[in-house]
């Protein structure tokens, strides 16, 4: 705990962690539960907003043609299993082991054409052949600039020609807000970050030059007063910061989306959507 109080005072951006654990084999087991509850839209968005955004993507993106599509970071295959069935082929990949086993078992319960890796997507192989590559719910904005933009250019080399590209990003103001949220903390006899019982404690740091947001975690064990370290960068773009990346990577056409239904959708406000194309 005497390193908890004699910490940084400000964290260097991603210096203190990459992000929260999602690849932690009991983490994920307990952010599967996250993903699949229906009481609120953490790890991934309630079915009946996936539906809407599947909906969107399906029809309006793909012209309700059946295509073949990699969506990175795919959590538990939320996106992947309904695309499925409306006729695509899917790859999803996801380092997190619970929400691929998960992903996994319901396409071979539904039969459906959906493939998974457990991998970790900046250094895994994308293949190719792929009419469009998707990372949703902001996991862009987690990753160093440098990495994503690799993320980026692999996905690009990944695409058919006329294929495209989707991110769902964070707004800046979103990002900027993260950063400057107050300190918190809570306690709970089990939860996310441990199945014992814990407190958590969290701040939150805005770094203006760099524009990047870091949040700390602090689990400590009620029991043992262990401390469990964690952090998570996340990277804020201007609309302007966002198009260049994609252009720069050689994507054209691109267009800003002001959610994943296509028009204004005020439940999902923390997030854009930017569509570019392999030319
Ligand atoms: C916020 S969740 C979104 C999951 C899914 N896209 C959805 O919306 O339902 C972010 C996902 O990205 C995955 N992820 C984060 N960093 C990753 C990495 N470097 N490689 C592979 N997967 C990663 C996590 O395991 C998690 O499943």
């Amino acid at each position: 705990m005497l390193d908890l109080v004699q910490r940084q005072a400000v964290p260097e951006p991603w210096a203190e962690g990459e992000k929260i654990p999602w690849n932690d084999p009991g983490f994920s087991q307990r952010m599967l539960a996250e993903h699949l509850s229906q009481a609120h839209d953490m790890a991934s968005r309630r079915f009946a907003v996936i539906d809407r955004q599947v909906a969107w993507i399906h029809g309006a993106l793909l012209g309700s043609t059946p295509a073949r599509i990699l969506d990175l970071g795919c959590g538990p295959g939320l996106y992947t299993s309904r695309l499925a069935r409306l006729g695509h082929e899917c790859i999803g990949i996801d380092f997190s082991p619970a929400s691929i086993a998960y992903a996994r078992e319901q396409a071979r319960t539904e039969g459906l054409d959906c493939s998974y890796v457990q991998q970790d997507i900046r250094t895994a192989e994308y293949g190719t052949g792929y009419g469009l590559v998707m990372l949703l719910f902001g996991e862009f904005n987690v990753f160093r600039p440098a990495e994503a933009q690799a993320i980026v250019r692999k996905a690009y080399q990944a695409l058919d020609e006329g294929g495209l590209l989707l991110l769902e990003v964070h707004t800046f103001a979103t990002v900027r807000a993260l950063g400057e949220q107050p300190r918190s903390w809570y306690s709970a006899p089990s939860g996310l970050f441990s199945e014992r019982p814990h407190l958590v404690l969290t701040e939150s740091f805005w770094d203006a030059q760099r524009a990047v947001a870091t949040e700390r975690y602090f689990v400590l064990d009620a029991a043992t007063g262990d401390v469990a370290r964690h952090a998570a960068s996340v990277q804020a773009y201007t609309d302007e910061q966002y198009r260049s990346l994609l252009a720069d990577t050689g994507l054209a056409a691109v267009i800003f989306y002001p959610s994943l239904i296509g028009s204004p959708d005020e439940t999902q406000g923390e997030f854009m959507v930017t569509v570019g194309s392999r030319s």
